[in-house]
């Protein structure tokens, strides 16, 4: 049976990437390789919307969250971290593995947090950073980055750093012009590869604080990683076979351009989000749903763990289900990379195969025919 990846990351790798990487070896201390950072620097620097090098890791995205900390923070510096999710609360996971005093602003598990409050908290006290996510994964929930920056814009000793690790390359994040500080993300959501690469782009404001930095760092060392950057290399061996592959994903995403790639997204979100209401279910997050991910409640006094277990068992289908307290009363859709109508229309085929099965009573076919119109309007 043919396998169908719909979770919210990793994600579908296009074949001309999948073919590129399976090329053989380059070496990474060649004139050749140097083209393909070039080429990718660039490319970077495109999407995330910025004139700032992006540094690259070979790590998982969570990489680059440690590195965003532990490069602009010093000993006595304190973050305030938005957790509104699982990765919201990986933040001030890192924040406390390194001993650093933080704030939690905990926030409802399908809400976004009020730029208001971080406004609040940041007269009370100096943060040297205000952590959070664009797009919380666990829940579905996009976070309100540009009226956040706008406060964070007013602290001088303030940076703004922000998870767009299933953002970037799905909405607007303008970096540059919103004055996101750090805007952090991954290879296996949006940017259409393997799991292995991780990405931070810095402003001139993170800079200074990264000059300042006296956290212990080694191999998440931003100094190091732009000046070899600079010169189109890397300090360590890098993933040479994800950056071959990056530089043809950017390559195709650039020829798409970002309106079309972020107007894909918005469609096929707003598919999913219809489909649901159509039958009679809730969304999770329905008043600041994220375009890279939906999350769904099943139906009352169902267990939503059902409906991903029988997209998996009987159908060869990924779709990811509910964690922590959400765990078996919320399924999750991903939408983020490589993916277009039709894969949306079956999936959610998939879902309502699924609950016929449960024996959940609605019209069957109502909610693809409304993702249909969608596609077709
Ligand atoms: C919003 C968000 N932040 C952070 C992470 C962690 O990334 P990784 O698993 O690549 O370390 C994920 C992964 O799903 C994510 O969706």
């Amino acid at each position: 049976m043919k396998y169908r990846l719909y979770a919210p990351g990793p994600t579908p790798v296009p074949e001309e990437v999948l073919t590129e990487m399976a090329k053989p070896i380059w070496h990474h201390r060649t004139p050749a390789f140097e083209k393909v950072i070039a080429e990718v620097r660039e490319g970077l620097k495109w999407l995330f919307q910025t004139k700032e090098e992006v540094i690259i890791f070979a790590a998982s995205g969570s990489g680059a969250m440690e590195a965003s900390i532990v490069n602009t923070f010093s000993s006595g510096d304190r973050a305030l971290v938005v957790d509104g999710g699982k990765f919201g609360e990986r933040w001030w996971k890192i924040c406390k593995a390194y001993g650093i005093e933080h704030d939690i602003i905990k926030v409802e598990w399908g809400h976004a947090v009020s730029p208001t409050e971080i406004e609040k908290r940041l007269k009370e006290k100096e943060y040297r950073g205000v952590f959070l996510q664009a797009s919380e994964t666990s829940t579905g929930v996009a976070h309100p980055v540009k009226e956040i920056a706008q406060i964070v814009k007013k602290f001088d000793k303030t940076l703004l750093v922000v998870d767009g690790i299933t953002a970037v390359g799905v909405f607007p994040l303008p970096m540059d012009e919103w004055g996101i500080d750090i805007l952090v993300s991954g290879s296996q959501k949006a940017l259409q590869l393997p799991p292995g690469l991780a990405f931070a782009a810095v402003s001139q404001k993170a800079w200074a604080f990264v000059e300042k930095s006296n956290l212990p760092k080694f191999y998440f060392n931003f100094k190091t990683e732009k000046k070899n950057l600079e010169a189109n290399t890397t300090a360590w061996t890098p993933a040479v076979s994800l950056i071959q592959g990056l530089r043809v994903v950017l390559k195709n995403m650039k020829a798409d351009g970002l309106e079309k790639t972020f107007a894909r997204h918005d469609r096929m979100a707003r598919m999913i989000r219809e489909a649901a209401l159509a039958i009679g279910l809730k969304l999770f997050a329905p008043e600041t749903p994220s375009n890279a991910i939906t999350a769904v409640w099943g139906p009352e006094g169902m267990d939503a763990g059902k409906i991903v277990k029988y997209l998996r068992d009987d159908l060869n289908m990924t779709i990811a289900g509910g964690q922590e307290a959400a765990k078996g009363k919320i399924f999750r859709i991903g939408h983020l990379g490589y993916y277009d109508e039709m894969d949306m229309i079956t999936v959610w085929s998939g879902v309502e195969m699924a609950l016929m099965k449960m024996g959940f009573r609605f019209e069957h076919g109502r909610g693809v025919a409304k993702a249909m119109e969608i596609v077709n309007s």
